[in-house]
């Protein structure tokens, strides 16, 4: 499947009513399934989740845990970087070099990776004891 048709398709049915800035992701597995999600927003601000996360746990609910390749839109002016806690939660399940494009809905598209969007990530090493 297209990551890209996924991620657009998604996007429609993101609950943005405060913002008003609806965000899809698509999430390619290394068995190669495709996960989706939208941002979740709620009346309670912070309550509220990000596309990415929503793709991630729909991932993890079907039992998979390795991400090959993500795809995040949004109708912004440049393509829409994840936040930092989005980053964060890539990264659990995605190596260094795990391309991940950021597209806009008009068209605009810029190729990353989990490592060049997350320099210096905290990881289960950093917790080991000498
Ligand atoms: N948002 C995402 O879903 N993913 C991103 O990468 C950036 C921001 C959402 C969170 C919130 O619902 C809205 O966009 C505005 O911040």
């Amino acid at each position: 499947m297209d990551l890209k048709a996924a991620a657009r398709a998604v996007r429609d049915n993101a609950h943005a009513p405060y913002s008003n800035f609806k965000v899809g992701a698509a999430l390619r597995t290394a068995s190669g399934k495709v996960f989706v999600g939208c941002n979740v927003e709620n009346v309670a601000y912070p309550e509220g989740t990000c596309a990415e996360a929503g793709a991630i746990a729909a991932m993890v609910a079907a039992g998979e845990r390795e991400i090959a390749e993500a795809y995040v839109i949004a109708d912004s002016p440049d393509p829409v970087p994840p936040c930092g806690g989005c980053r964060q939660k890539l990264a659990e399940f995605a190596g260094r070099d795990v391309p991940v494009t950021l597209a806009t809905t008009s068209g605009s598209e810029r190729q990353t990776t989990v490592g060049t969007l997350l320099p210096g990530a905290f990881g289960a090493g950093h917790m080991e004891r000498r």
